[in-house]
């Protein structure tokens, strides 16, 4: 029986008023963003693993899709982000983010988010799958300025409180009160304090998580270290459906270097001109699979072509083309990434970029509705970890930032809505490790995570057929027996509960593509190749 558990023999801590109305696990876009919308009514306590900056938001490049211009219109992004999510899109959810989004950007000026302008305006640049410039930008660093931006926010606030290098293990629920009751309700969470190994309890009135994605699953990611599906692992534990886990979507130009491994090239690059060609025949090879959108056709179908390219013509990459635009526009529109490349010995500016697709975002996460409810009372949930309709079979390009401002917000209003119905928490169990030891052989640990992302990458990646997801269904079985005997033997530590969540995340990403029998937008199967309508979400129930 798994010992890293909460105690049913341990003495519960006397009952004491939460010291906090509002835990929210997760310090990126969507968990600040609902952090500062509560924070004026309410005392937050915000959990993150590792530091503070440590998720997606501080990495996104290209920026924030929004209508801003005169000659674009709500209905043409909704339907652009219809178009990319291959019909599978919740059109309530599509219309409640995009009609909400020039609001939010205007909070992010009022925060003091420094966006490219253009004479008085905003400068807008264009992505695949847009049909307009519409996208707000931070030069090429657009995550980073939000993220700081919203950290100060929430760092200068009173009633904010910031914990950093806090591992959530798992969601306390009804199970875990002193009076032991199956009804299942979120009360917060277990977390491993970094510093001292100790697991904490945090508990509260109400819980969001906002945990962002499972990247790190694959073994080629853009995605940071610390992407291990987490959040979508806790909740699926807890008792929350699942959706639409199948859909992840690989983002067509990564930087390829054998010693710089997920580097993204923002799609930007595309949007201002560049040009992906074939290094072998010197072909702009798109024309072959969208002659119409080339570069800027949706990310699936760029990525798909140049898989395509590379095994056709055993390649290790295909090359992105910006030098025909003038040098002085390269370095202004993309600083970073100039900067970056030039330090690994690429001028952009005169030379091609080695580029190979890697995984990017994950699309399908825990289920959602408009006020960002879970299916668990007391749990909400926003940004990357859900699944709220927005994007359907493929996240159109700068939509995610979005969701996490629209989503965060809409948490933090539905919790203040509801506060006086939301009972005080009950005494809670502490966490017993009375009979687990300190692990012997970390090799393990190393040796499984490495495992799951290479025949994740192999057997689920941007092609699939129903022989490499079984392989890997097959594989998962073996390696969770593995995992939980170890877990439970073992006192824990970030690796092992993120090694934990990762191979879950996995099960779950397989399962669903082992049920969703037709190719449609990030899910191709050369054993399902044709649509199936009406379109439907793929739900796991716990
Ligand atoms: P994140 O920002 O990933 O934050 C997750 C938080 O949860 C972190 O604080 C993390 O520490 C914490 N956490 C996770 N697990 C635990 C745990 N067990 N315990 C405690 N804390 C935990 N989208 C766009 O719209 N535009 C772009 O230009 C863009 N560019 C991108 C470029 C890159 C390289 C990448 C990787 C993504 C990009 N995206 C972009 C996607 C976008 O950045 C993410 O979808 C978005 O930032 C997710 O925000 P989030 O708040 O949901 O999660
Ligand atoms: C990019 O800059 O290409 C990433 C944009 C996104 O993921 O939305």
């Amino acid at each position: 029986m798994s010992q890293n558990n909460p105690s049913s023999s341990a003495a519960a801590t006397p009952g004491h008023a939460a010291p906090h109305d509002v835990i929210i696990i997760g310090s990126g876009a969507a968990g600040l963003t609902a952090a500062l919308a509560l924070a004026q009514h309410k005392r937050v306590l915000v959990l993150a693993k590792g530091t503070l900056t440590g998720g997606s938001t501080a990495w996104a490049q290209g920026g924030i899709a929004a209508v801003l211009d005169a000659g674009d219109t709500f209905e043409d992004h909704i339907r652009d982000t219809m178009v990319a999510g291959a019909g599978l899109n919740d059109l309530a959810a599509v219309q409640f983010v995009i009609e909400r989004a020039p609001k939010a950007i205007d909070r992010l000026c009022e925060l003091g988010v420094p966006f490219n302008r253009e004479a008085h305006a905003l400068h807008l640049t264009r992505e695949g799958g847009h049909s307009h410039r519409r996208i707000v930008h931070v030069d090429d660093a657009t995550g980073w300025a939000v993220q700081s931006a919203l950290l100060a926010a929430a760092e200068a606030h009173p009633n904010i409180t910031l914990l950093a290098g806090r591992t959530c293990i798992d969601l306390i629920t009804d199970r875990h009160r002193e009076q032991f009751s199956a009804a299942g309700r979120a009360w917060g969470v277990y977390a491993l304090n970094e510093e001292t190994g100790r697991v904490e309890r945090h508990v509260a009135r109400a819980t969001i998580l906002a945990t962002g994605g499972a990247g790190r699953v694959y073994q080629f990611s853009t995605a940071p270290r610390g992407a291990t599906g987490d959040g979508i692992a806790m909740a699926w534990r807890a008792g929350a459906r699942v959706s639409n886990m199948e859909m992840m979507q690989f983002h067509p130009t990564c930087l390829y270097n054998l010693d710089v491994k997920n580097f993204l090239i923002t799609e930007a690059v595309r949007g201002e001109g560049g040009r992906l060609i074939n290094p072998r025949t010197g072909q702009r090879f798109m024309r072959l699979y969208d002659p119409e959108r080339l570069e800027l056709a949706p990310r699936d179908v760029v990525a798909r072509a140049i898989d395509a390219e590379i095994k056709r013509h055993g390649l290790d990459y295909v090359h992105l083309d910006i030098s025909h635009q003038p040098a002085d526009f390269v370095r202004s529109h993309f600083p970073t990434i100039h900067e970056k490349l030039l330090g690994l010995g690429i001028d952009m500016t005169v030379q091609p970029i080695p580029v190979v697709p890697a995984q990017h975002y994950t699309c399908g996460g825990v289920v959602v509705g408009l006020d960002a409810r879970t299916d668990i009372p007391g749990l909400w949930a926003a940004g990357e970890c859900t699944e709220s309709g927005l994007h359907g079979a493929n996240r159109l390009a700068s939509n995610s930032l979005l969701e996490c401002f629209v989503f965060g917000e809409a948490a933090a209003e539905d919790i203040l809505a509801r506060w006086d119905e939301l009972a005080e928490p009950p005494v809670i169990l502490p966490w017993d490790e009375s009979r687990v030891t300190d692990s012997d052989e970390e090799v393990v640990i190393k040796q499984n995570w490495t495992e799951i992302r290479r025949f994740m990458w192999n057997y689920v990646g941007i092609v699939r057929t129903t022989k490499r997801l079984e392989r890997a269904h097959h594989r998962i079985q073996l390696l969770k027996r593995e995992v939980e005997d170890y877990y439970g033997s073992f006192r824990v530590t970030t690796d092992l509960i993120e090694l934990r969540n990762l191979l879950q995340s996995a099960e779950l990403i397989v399962k669903s593509a082992l049920q969703r029998k037709e190719s449609r937008g990030l899910h191709y199967t050369l054993d399902y190749p044709d649509l199936i309508d009406p379109p439907r979400d793929t739900v796991l129930v716990p």
